[in-house]
């Protein structure tokens, strides 16, 4: 069944020739081919200072590019994200925009005594991560620290699932019909809205 999908593109640059744009464009293009309806949030492109206080992420005004990605990610029933490994985790700017977007009120509702209660419930996710080491290494090495940090501080905490992963590794060393081979399995996923 057609879903509603938001692409969250988190490479903090802009420049076309980086890869995780081409894998967020062949997802996109796989996702609309399917009849999904796609939209986009290049977080590059966007306009927001970092948060600086708890009270601020309480209770602060959300700058109006946070309030658009937030009406975004609540219109849609899945969320893909694309974004590089740096050090280890998310880009700083992915991870201010996070902060600033996935706010008590949006993501979670605080309850006296309980657990918050998770404001995303229904929606799913993936997160598609390019690095430089062997994928293999960042999982089971590394324990894919900065990964299971979103996928489960942040995304079940909120009550997305399922959060699911695809990791590209050896990114640097890889020839070009690997790379299309992954361009083919972004557009895939996308096609089948998961
Ligand atoms: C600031 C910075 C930090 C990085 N840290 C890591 C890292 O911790 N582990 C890793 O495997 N690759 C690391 N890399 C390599 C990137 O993950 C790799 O260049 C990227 O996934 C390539 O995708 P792109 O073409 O979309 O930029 C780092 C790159 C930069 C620029």
């Amino acid at each position: 069944m057609p879903s509603k999908i938001v692409v969250i593109q988190g490479h903090p640059d802009c420049a076309p020739e980086r890869f995780c744009r081409a894998l967020a464009d062949a997802y996109a293009r796989g996702a609309a081919s399917a009849g999904h309806e796609v939209r986009r949030i290049d977080v590059a492109s966007l306009d927001f200072p970092l948060l600086r206080t708890q009270t601020d992420f309480e209770r602060g005004i959300v700058p109006p590019a946070i309030a658009e990605a937030q009406e975004t990610i609540r219109w849609a029933d899945h969320l893909t994200f694309v974004y590089p490994l740096w050090l280890g985790d998310a880009p700083a700017l992915l991870k201010g925009f996070i902060e600033q977007t996935f706010r008590p009120g949006f993501a979670l509702r605080y309850r006296e005594g309980r657990l918050p209660y998770g404001l995303l419930k229904g929606k799913s996710a993936r997160l598609i991560v390019t690095m430089g080491m062997p994928a293999l290494v960042y999982r089971f090495y590394f324990f894919a620290h900065g990964l299971r940090n979103l996928e489960r501080n942040v995304l079940s905490y909120a009550g997305v699932s399922p959060v699911r992963d695809t990791l590209i590794g050896s990114i640097k060393s890889m020839d070009r019909a690997t790379c299309e081979g992954w361009l083919a399995t972004a557009e895939s996923l996308g096609r089948r809205g998961v």
